[in-house]
């Protein structure tokens, strides 16, 4: 069995998509949900599907001892990050190489970097005047939304499109395809 750490900071969609997708799966298990704020709803998602979770200060975050400790206390041999707002240390990326991806909501290299999360993504694709969005699955190295791109999906803008419905146009591409493409990456 595959055990996964699922990192998030912020409502958890993404994460819950990969907790049901791996309910019952026989290879992987979503083993510990990360998170670095104790008020983020994905954590009390993964309290009522029973994965356990950890808050994490920036501080324990970024101490390779304390943190290599809780991963290999759930046996965690990949991580996803889903939403998750802090930058990944160099350390992890070196301690899990092409084992961390994370989902961005544009098409990379487009709108991607350091403060673009959210709403602001959004924006600033339909400032840019673009007629398609989407979604984009990466590996993760010690630069914002910078590594080697491993699946994406567009969607079209229409005419009348604002940052929200083209927020959740988006999201639902990434519920369906982020747990298939980690599956993908593992088996
Ligand atoms: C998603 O849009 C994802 O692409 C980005 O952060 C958002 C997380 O949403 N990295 P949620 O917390 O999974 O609902």
């Amino acid at each position: 069995m595959k055990h996964i750490a699922v990192f998030a900071s912020g409502s958890g969609s993404n994460a819950e998509a990969i907790i049901r997708y791996f309910e019952n799966h026989t290879h992987i298990r979503v083993a510990l949900v990360v998170s670095n704020n104790p008020l983020a709803p994905v954590v009390k998602m993964a309290h009522q599907h029973r994965i356990i979770s950890a808050i994490v200060s920036k501080n324990f975050f970024e101490d390779e001892a304390r943190m290599s400790a809780l991963l290999q206390s759930q046996q965690i041999g990949f991580i996803a990050l889903a939403g998750f707002l802090q930058l990944i240390p160099e350390w992890l990326v070196k301690k899990f190489p092409n084992q961390i991806v994370n989902i961005h909501p544009a098409l990379l290299p487009k709108f991607g970097g350091k403060g673009m999360y959210g709403k602001k993504v959004h924006e600033a694709v339909l400032a840019a005047g673009e007629t398609e969005s989407g979604m984009t699955i990466h590996y993760v190295n010690a630069q914002y939304d910078e590594g080697e791109i491993i699946a994406q999906q567009k969607v079209q803008i229409a005419a009348n499109e604002n940052a929200e419905s083209l927020a959740q146009k988006v999201l639902q591409l990434e519920h369906e395809h982020y747990p298939k493409a980690i599956e993908r990456l593992l088996m």
